[in-house]
C-alpha cells in the first residue's frame, strides 16, 4: 500500500481538489491518504467530510501543535503503507508523478525516490528570483550535511518524495522547521536513491506559508543534524582543537617576546607552531578514524586550506568592516566564524577524504 502524507495549513480551498485529483490518478492502487493538519481556518471540516465520505482519506488534527516537518513525521507514524509519500496540498507537486515514482521505486530497485527540480527535465516554475536564491543556498548547505554517497541528490530540500518504509524503520525523527526530506536522508538509511524529473506547478488557491521564520528554522535544523550525527561531532572536535590552537599561541608568543624575538617574528614563529599543533591534534583525534593518504600529503592540504582560510576571513572582515561599516571587532568574528565554516568543509572533504 502507498501511503500519500500531506500536511496541511489553512488549505481550504485545495484538500477537496487534492483527495479528488489522488483518488483518479491512483485509480486501481491501494493507498491511503492521509492529511496532518494543523490549520486554524475550516480546513478540518472539509477533512472530516472527505473522509467519511472516501475510506481512503484520513486525518489528523493538531490543534497545539505547528510546523510542516513535525506534522509529516506525525503522519509517517500513523501510516501503515509499505511506501510513504509526502506531498504539498496546493497541487504544485504533480499528484500524477506518485505513479511514475512508485514505478521507479520497483523498476530501479530502489528504496528511496525524490522528484527533483534540478535535473534535465525538470522546472522550478513555481519560485520567484528571492526564493530561487534563497532555495540555492540551502540546497548546497544542506547536501554539505549529507553522507558523501547521497551529495549527488540534486533537489534535497523540497517536500516531494516517496521512500520504503524500511528507510525509517526504529529511527527516531526530530525534525525542526520545514526541511523534512533531508531529515529523512540523514537520520534515516536510504541505500539507493534515484531522481526524476518534474516541473514545479504554479500553486492552485491560497499562499504559500514560507517564511523568514521558516529559513532560520532550517539553520537550528542543520545545526541539530549536525550535533546528532556521530561523524559530524568531529566540528565540535575542529573548533575545540581550533580554540586550543589560540592558547599555545598565545603561550608561545608571549615567551618568545619576553625571550626577546621581537614582536612579528614571535607571531610568526607562534602561528606556524599553531597551526601545527592543530593539524597533529585534528589528524589523531577529529579525523583519527579517515587515513589512507600519506602524511605529508595531508599537512600540504591542511597548510593549503588554511592560507584559503585567513584570505577569507581577511576578505569577509574587510568587506564587513569598510562596505557594511560592521564594528571592528564584530567584523574579524564574522571572518573567523566564516574560515572556520570553510577550514572544516574543505579539510573534511579534501584534506581527510574518505
Ligand atoms: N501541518 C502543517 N503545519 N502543514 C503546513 C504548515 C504547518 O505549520 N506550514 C505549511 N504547511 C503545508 C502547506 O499547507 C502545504 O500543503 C505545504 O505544507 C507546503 O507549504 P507551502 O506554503 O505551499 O510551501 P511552498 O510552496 O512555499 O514550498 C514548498 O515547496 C518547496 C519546493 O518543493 C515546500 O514543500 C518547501 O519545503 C519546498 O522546498
Ligand atoms: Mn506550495
Amino acid at each position: 500500500m502507498i501511503s500519500i502524507v500531506v500536511p496541511t495549513y489553512n488549505e481550504k480551498d485545495n484538500v477537496r481538489s487534492v483527495a479528488e485529483i489522488i483518488k483518479q490518478t491512483l485509480c486501481g492502487h491501494d493507498y491511503e491518504l492521509i492529511f496532518v493538519d494543523d490549520s486554524t481556518d475550516e480546513t478540518p471540516l472539509i477533512l472530516e467530510q472527505l473522509s467519511e465520505a472516501d475510506e481512503a482519506v484520513r486525518y489528523l488534527h493538531r490543534d497545539r501543535e505547528r510546523g510542516l516537518a513535525t506534522a509529516v513525521a506525525r503522519g509517517f507514524e500513523i501510516s501503515r503503507g509499505d511506501v510513504v509519500t509526502v506531498m504539498d496540498a496546493d497541487l504544485q507537486h504533480p499528484p500524477a508523478m506518485i505513479v511514475t515514482m512508485y514505478e521507479t521505486l520497483k523498476q530501479a530497485d530502489a528504496d528511496f525516490v525524490i522528484p527533483s527540480r534540478f535535473v534535465c527535465g525538470g522546472d522550478d516554475g513555481g519560485l520567484n528570483i528571492y526564493r530561487k536564491m534563497v532555495s540555492f543556498v540551502a540546497r548546497y548547505v544542506g547536501k554539505l550535511l549529507l553522507p558523501v554517497s547521497l551529495r549527488k541528490i540534486s533537489d534535497p530540500t523540497g517536500g516531494f518524495f516517496m521512500f520504503r518504509r524500511e528507510v525509517i524503520h526504529e529511527i527516531e525523527l526530530k525534525p525542526v522547521g520545514w526541511k523534512i526530506l533531508i531529515e529523512v536522508l540523514v537520520r534515516g538509511t536510504p541505500t539507493k536513491v534515484v531522481e526524476v524529473p518534474y516541473r514545479f506547478q504554479p500553486r492552485n488557491a491560497g499562499q504559500s506559508k514560507m517564511s523568514t521564520k521558516e529559513q532560520i528554522n532550517y539553520v537550528r535544523h542543520l545545526l541539530k543534524l549536525l550535533k546528532d550525527s556521530p561523524s559530524d561531532r568531529r566540528l565540535y572536535l575542529f573548533c575545540l582543537i581550533g580554540f586550543s590552537g589560540v592558547i599555545v599561541n598565545m603561550i608561545l608568543y608571549s615567551i618568545l617576546v619576553r625571550v626577546g624575538f621581537g614582536v612579528p617574528l614571535s607571531g610568526c614563529i607562534s602561528a606556524a607552531f599553531a597551526m601545527a599543533s592543530n593539524f597533529a591534534l585534528n589528524d589523531r583525534v577529529t579525523w583519527a578514524d579517515v587515513k589512507g593518504k600519506r602524511l605529508i600529503e595531508r599537512a600540504i592540504k591542511y597548510v593549503l586550506t588554511s592560507v584559503a582560510g585567513i584570505g577569507i576571513s581577511t576578505g569577509t572582515l574587510t568587506l564587513l568592516y569598510y562596505d557594511a561599516h560592521v564594528h571592528y571587532l564584530d567584523s574579524n568574528l564574522i571572518g573567523i566564524s566564516v574560515a572556520t565554516v570553510w577550514n572544516f568543509i574543505v579539510n573534511n572533504i579534501w584534506t581527510w577524504r574518505r
